[in-house]
């Protein structure tokens, strides 16, 4: 094998499409996914690599070196691709502990592991971080975030990844490691968990359950499908230059209240509504502490200097999505059964 790259996170919703994409598109290289499978991990998202011969699953925890140990000794690790993190802000606002767990002592053990193990030839040997454009701030007087934009995270979740990111960039610097950062901003395709927005909406449209929408539902995100992501991570692999930043996005803005609105169209829709049933389900909610009023990320760079695009439009990957969650409906029945009602309940009730 050319290279045996350790893929963390990769039962997760983007590391899934990441592996998919690595193990289909590069026999010639194995695939190591190591995760710790948390409540937002699953193996039912890799089932159509789960045999293939360049792929192997290792269940550890990033906070675990002697486990990082073993496992980059075992496959030879030459690189790492590392997504494996808390990722939903609700959460790091009532437990910011558990993302400077994993996201900030994880990645530096994750950092150490990499460096013991390519000691003496660290040039020879990638570690790409995957970042998000949160650790930016919030927008309020228009303009993108561009790679120069400085970091002023806002939430515990963006603050326990910029200080990954710092990390990183310290290793590069300090140990002359060979690392590349990437910021994208909100994904959104199948294998999404129901927490965050999107899935969350179609979920209880689905079942004709109210729609919390945070505050007057004004907030801007700025939205990529989840395989585009997934390309653009393969890009900056492969033609990124190391030490170098990259911000991935769309260039697709939307106001929260009219994703919301969206969804409910298509929806009642496809499911054979009278128009405006769904509708009826949006409830504005209490607003999310300390709320970033807008993303919206500047991907020249990744454009101009590697090529990539977006492949596809919102509308054509909102169908695409739908379509995922409404065949999946024993994957959606796993996933929001158990701890996740007691999430739901502990998060969304009397709001
Ligand atoms: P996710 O929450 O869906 O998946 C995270 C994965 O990491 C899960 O499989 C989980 O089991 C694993 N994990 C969590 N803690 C772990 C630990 N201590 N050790 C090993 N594995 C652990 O997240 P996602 O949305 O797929 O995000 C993946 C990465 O991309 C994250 O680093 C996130 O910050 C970044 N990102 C996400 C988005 C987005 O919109 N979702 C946008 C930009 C960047
Ligand atoms: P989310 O999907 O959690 O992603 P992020 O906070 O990382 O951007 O939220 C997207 C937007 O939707 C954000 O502005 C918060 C809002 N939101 C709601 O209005 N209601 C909800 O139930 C959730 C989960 C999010």
């Amino acid at each position: 094998m050319s290279k045996s790259i350790l893929i963390t996170g990769g039962a997760g919703f983007i590391g899934c499409h990441v592996v998919q994409l690595f193990v289909t598109k590069y026999p010639e290289y194995k695939i190591v996914n190591l995760d710790a499978l948390t409540y937002a991990g699953n193996l039912e998202n890799l089932k159509s690599v789960e045999e293939a011969s360049n792929y192997c699953f290792e269940k550890a925890d990033i906070q675990d070196a002697d486990a990082l140990d073993v496992v980059f000794t075992k496959h030879h690790i030459t690189d790492v691709i590392h997504l494996a993190a808390e990722s939903h802000v609700d959460r790091s606002i009532t437990d910011p502990l558990a993302f400077v767990k994993t996201n900030v002592f994880g990645t530096v053990n994750l950092l150490n592991a990499a460096k013991k193990a390519w000691a003496g030839e660290l040039e020879k040997h990638l570690f790409y971080h995957v970042s998000t454009d949160e650790v930016y701030g919030s927008l309020h007087d228009g303009g993108f975030f561009t790679e120069t934009t400085p970091y002023d995270p806002q939430s515990p979740y963006s603050a326990s990844k910029a200080a990954s990111d710092h990390f990183v960039r310290a290793y590069a610097n300090t140990y002359k490691m060979k690392t590349v950062v990437s910021n994208c901003s909100n994904n959104y395709g199948p294998n999404h968990f129901p927490e965050k927005l999107i899935p969350l909406c179609i979920n209880n449209i689905k079942n004709m359950r109210p729609l919390p929408v945070y505050g007057k539902g004004e907030n801007v995100r700025d939205w990529l499908f989840v395989k585009d992501h997934a390309r653009a991570i393969d890009t900056v692999f492969h033609k990124g230059k190391p030490g170098e930043t990259y911000n991935i996005g769309g260039f697709n803005e939307w106001k929260n209240i009219d994703i919301v609105r969206l969804l409910c169209k298509k929806m009642d829709e496809k499911l054979g509504r009278e128009p405006g049933t769904s509708e009826k389900l949006i409830t504005f909610v209490q607003d999310r502490a300390g709320h970033d009023l807008r993303y919206a990320i500047d991907a020249a760079k990744i454009q101009k200097e590697l090529g990539w695009e977006p492949s596809l439009q919102f509308d054509e990957g909102i169908d695409i999505t739908i379509d995922w969650y409404l065949a999946n409906e024993e994957w959606l029945n796993h996933v929001t059964s158990g701890s996740y009602q007691d999430y739901y309940s502990e998060h969304y009730t009397n709001r």
